[in-house]
């Protein structure tokens, strides 16, 4: 970060000096981080739309653009080329793997699938109507009660296992509060199965009948996980750094990710997605669709569209979009209503000037839900599948945080508009 610049801020006639941080990509940052003790002002961003909270090497986004980049390396190439674990390795450790550096990171993923077997009487706590993401928040956060060797933070090596952990126990975890919410026996990982195959089986396979993962279906799940890797600093990756800013353990860090996530601004909106083409129904009800949308009293948003960060497509529902021909295709499902309704929406939202002028485009959430659908899962599954994908991209930003010599804890100011002091009023007299 080169510091040759400043801006200048000029409060009440006194100057200040703020110095100007150039990135490798992206638009320059003012630090303001002495700004107060200079200047007796704080700054007043809530929603964070024009804060950097941190540095970081692992992600970058071109809104504008539409460009998404991890470690360098375009989403659409990774996409087109990669797999779900060697885009883990770049995430975690900075640059792509050398097939021996691959051969050792998928095998230590692999070793750590299953979950200690004293967990599964976790899961029968949980109400069978209970939502997946639900028993996902509970479960994760008791694996600080589980793995007590990866809970020192200032411990390198059980930084990495409690990384290796969660990478690898998330698909357990997802499948299992799936497997209890339908009533059917729990199925125990496969290690001879690669991670997008072994989740589907851990998922749809019974012990009454053999299950044989179809490779297409397989490739699509690692796609997807791919898709939803890592993301910069959207809000349950916020979430994450600011639990771990504390100095709170891995596990606890990424239960709260999971229950940012789990809202329908952020993950949850693969879920909302797909239930509103449910309610649209068929492409004739689509006008009165973007009428309530665009009614301001409505309170009803185009779920899969707008992005805070994307004012162009998101590259990643571009991969999707074209995924879920492939996937449908594949198993022949010809006209699928809900992707004619999708594609209608779409086509009619983009010609729009409500949508155009606002720069709202379809996000990742717009088309995955479509092919999780016709994959078997319920929609309540979708969220959980999204918090399996991010967990790496969790990890690998609090690896990354945990490493920063310039850690503090992480503490907003606010813009009190409360009462000023005033005397306490004894109750018989208010
Ligand atoms: N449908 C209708 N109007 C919208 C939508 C939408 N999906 N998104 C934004 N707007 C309007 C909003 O009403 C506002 O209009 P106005 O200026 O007239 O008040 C304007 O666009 C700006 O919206 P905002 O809420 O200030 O934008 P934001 O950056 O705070 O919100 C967002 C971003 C993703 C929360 C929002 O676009 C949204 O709610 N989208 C639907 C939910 C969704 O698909 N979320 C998934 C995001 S991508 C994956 C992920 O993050 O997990």
């Amino acid at each position: 970060m080169a510091e040759t610049r400043t801006a200048t801020l000029s409060i009440d006639g006194k100057e200040v000096q703020l110095p100007i941080l150039s990135p490798t990509e992206g638009p320059d940052v003012v630090d303001i981080r002495k700004l107060y003790a200079q200047a007796d002002v704080f700054t007043y961003d809530p929603g964070f739309t024009s804060t950097a909270a941190c540095d970081s090497t692992i992600t970058f986004i071109d809104g504008d653009a539409g460009i998404l980049l991890h470690r360098g390396y375009p989403i659409e190439q990774l996409a087109a080329k990669s797999h779900y674990l060697e885009v883990c390795s770049l995430l975690l450790n900075g640059e792509l793997p050398t097939p021996d550096e691959l051969e050792k990171f998928e095998n230590t993923v692999t070793r750590h699938t299953m979950i200690h077997e004293q967990m599964h009487n976790f899961f029968r706590g949980f109400r069978r109507d209970a939502h997946p993401m639900a028993t996902m928040v509970g479960v994760v956060g008791a694996m600080s009660a589980f793995y007590h060797d990866s809970l020192d933070i200032n411990n390198s090596r059980q930084r990495e296992i409690a990384a290796f952990r969660l990478i690898a126990k998330m698909p357990t975890i997802a499948a299992m509060a799936y497997k209890y919410s339908i009533g059917q026996p729990f199925v125990y990982p496969r290690n001879d199965l690669d991670y997008a195959s072994n989740f589907l089986h851990m998922c749809f396979a019974v012990p009454a009948e053999p299950y044989d993962v179809n490779p297409t279906i397989s490739r699509a799940m690692d796609r997807i996980l791919m898709l939803h890797a890592d993301h910069e600093q959207n809000a349950s990756t916020s979430t994450v750094r600011l639990a771990s800013s504390s100095g709170a353990n891995p596990f606890a860090c990424i239960a709260a990710g999971i229950a940012c996530l789990w809202g329908p601004a952020h993950g949850g909106a693969n879920q909302a997605a797909l239930e509103m083409l449910r309610e649209i129904g068929t492409p004739d009800r689509i006008p009165d669709f973007i009428a309530k949308v665009k009614d301001k009293n409505s309170n009803v948003r185009l779920m899969g569209f707008g992005h805070r960060v994307y004012k162009n497509f998101d590259p990643r529902a571009k991969v999707m979009k074209q995924s879920a021909d492939e996937v449908l295709d594949l198993l022949g499902v010809k006209d699928n209503p809900l992707l004619q309704v999708a594609k209608e929406l779409e086509r009619i939202a983009l010609e729009d000037d409500y949508f155009i002028q606002r720069k709202l485009y379809p996000n990742v959430d717009f088309y995955s839900g479509i092919i999780l659908e016709a994959m078997g899962f319920p929609t309540s599954m979708f969220t959980p599948i999204f918090a399996v994908a991010r967990t790496v991209g969790w990890i690998s930003q609090w690896k990354e945080q945990l490493a920063d010599p310039q850690l503090k804890i992480g503490r907003p100011r606010q813009l009190y508009m409360g009462s000023s002091m005033r005397d306490y009023v004894e109750v018989e007299n208010r």
